[in-house]
């Protein structure tokens, strides 16, 4: 083909992914909100960028204007129980008293001081240090978004290691700034910036997942995934090494512990075990994204801490700031002490509301007795939703550990089918009956469901009675 008519396929491409006035228009009256909503929805296409989240994981999507505990409301006072929790931050519910009131006293002492030492940040600093998991000593360091950080520990990979090469499992979601778009191997976000090569030095493989396991229509990857990583770090055929030379170019393996963006996906406990004891062969660094997984919500602080092992590094952030952007990358002291002073900085880094607020969090999701009822209405949780796939045939797979869930949809629970349709379906009728969380999946058929940490069980079992009102009609219409 000729390289023209590459760059015209690219341009066809694109044009099939994006959306028109008129179409975000007819989704804006299809919708079932009020009044006050729909203007605000078209107010939004007229001033802000067709690029936002809004438009990708919804038809459309409800206008908040205020939220309190489990709840959202939207322009017109309507009610919905929140299971999206600002994708994974809110993990104490909205506007959590105690949250509100530091983050207000603390407004009223310090709010800003560039990126240097304050008392809320010192303090947070020893915190995640000894709540870290790690057992040898750690070190800090900071920045303000979940890409912010990723990119940072992955420069302190390469600066520690002198080694290029970072690799990343497919479907992992690492943010999609220029730094971070490389690992985050999804193309329908990669597709948008063709012909960009965001990162040369980035390798991937597949992470094991039970449910869907090869030679079946729609295949999977189980451990043998892992094996063919290993392989390729064995031998002289891949950039990764040479057999002969004993050359090992890999910085670091970085991974999601569980699969978050991509579907709320959660592989085998040895998964991770694998990862670090080829990482202990090789010499290479492993890094863990809790950026959505971590702080509590799969029943541990750290979700890395179901397989026993212990990361390098680990990046955290969404949830730690209760609410205001702020991130941190942990690691094993050796690793950041070699950096020399002025080698990071961001204006807004280890802000000091956000400190202040990520110092209550990290409290309270790391009491024992919070874990235990994380754990404890997490079973709950499960239960609801076993009893609606013992009822409803579409429930294909659940993923489930603590609070942390992904429901994937099928056609037929023998060819595990897709249900890309129905799931649509349920989202949309879910937003209209007043629930609100977001759907993904490899297969565009899974829904995430992020409630709030502490949310009450007798909201939970209101939401199944609607789940089981919504999937009765979807599977009427598209079983
Ligand atoms: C696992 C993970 N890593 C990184 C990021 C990027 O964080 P941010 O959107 O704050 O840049 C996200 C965001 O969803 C995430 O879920």
């Amino acid at each position: 083909m000729e390289y023209r008519n590459l760059w015209n396929s690219a341009f066809k491409q694109r044009e099939k992914m994006s959306v028109t006035k008129e179409s975000l228009e007819k989704r804006i009256n299809n919708s079932a909100f009020g009044e006050e909503t729909k203007e605000l929805l078209k107010e939004c296409i007229k001033y802000e960028s067709y690029g936002g989240m809004a438009w990708a994981l919804f038809s459309a999507v409800p206008v908040a204007e205020r939220a309190s505990g489990s709840f959202v409301y939207d322009a017109d006072g309507k009610e919905y129980i929140d299971f999206l929790s600002g994708f994974s931050v809110n993990q104490l519910g909205n506007c959590q008293e105690n949250l509100t009131r530091i983050i207000q006293e603390q407004a009223a002492k310090l709010t800003h001081y560039f990126d240097l030492p304050h008392v809320e940040r010192v303090k947070l600093s020893k915190k995640l240090c000894e709540k870290s998991k790690i057992s040898v000593p750690t070190k800090v360091a900071y920045g303000v978004t979940g890409s912010d950080a990723v990119e940072l520990a992955v420069r302190a990979a390469r600066y520690y290691t002198g080694k290029p090469n970072i690799l990343v499992a497919y479907g992992d979601y690492h943010g999609v700034t220029y730094g971070t778009m490389g690992l985050t191997s999804k193309g329908g976000m990669q597709q948008n910036f063709y012909p960009v090569t965001p990162d040369q030095h980035v390798g991937y493989f597949h992470m094991p997942h039970p449910y869907r396991t090869p030679n079946e229509k729609y295949s999977g990857h189980g451990m043998e995934a892992i094996k063919n990583l290993e392989r390729g770090l064995e031998g002289k055929e891949t950039p990764y090494s040479d057999y002969k030379a004993g050359l090992n170019n890999v910085a670091a393996i970085f991974v999601e512990p569980f699969q978050s963006s991509a579907g709320y996906y959660i592989p085998p406990v040895d998964y991770l075990r694998e990862l670090r004891r080829i990482c202990d062969r090789f010499g290479i660094l492993l890094i863990i994204d809790e950026i959505q997984a971590g702080l509590g919500r799969s029943g541990k602080l750290w979700a890395f801490e179901h397989s026993g092992i212990e990361p390098d590094m680990f990046v955290t952030s969404k949830a730690l700031g209760g609410g205001l952007p702020i991130s941190a990358v942990v690691a094993k002291e050796d690793i950041l002490m070699r950096w020399a002073p002025g080698a990071h900085v961001s204006t807004q880094a280890g802000n000091v509301l956000a400190c202040a607020a990520g110092n209550y969090v990290l409290d309270v999701v790391s009491e024992p007795e919070f874990l235990d009822h994380v754990n404890e209405i997490g079973a709950h949780f499960r239960a609801g939703w076993e009893a609606l796939q013992d009822k409803h045939p579409s429930i294909g797979w659940i993923d489930n550990l603590g609070l942390y869930t992904g429901i994937e949809f099928v056609l037929d629970r023998e060819t595990k089918e897709p249900a890309i349709d129905l799931t649509t379906y349920v989202l949309d009728e879910s937003i209209a009956n007043g629930m609100l969380f977001e759907k993904g999946g490899y297969y565009y058929n899974r829904i995430q469901l992020i409630p709030s940490l502490n949310m009450d069980v007798s909201v939970m079992d209101e939401a199944f009675r609607r789940f089981d009102a919504i999937l009765t009609r979807a599977e009427k219409l598209f079983l």
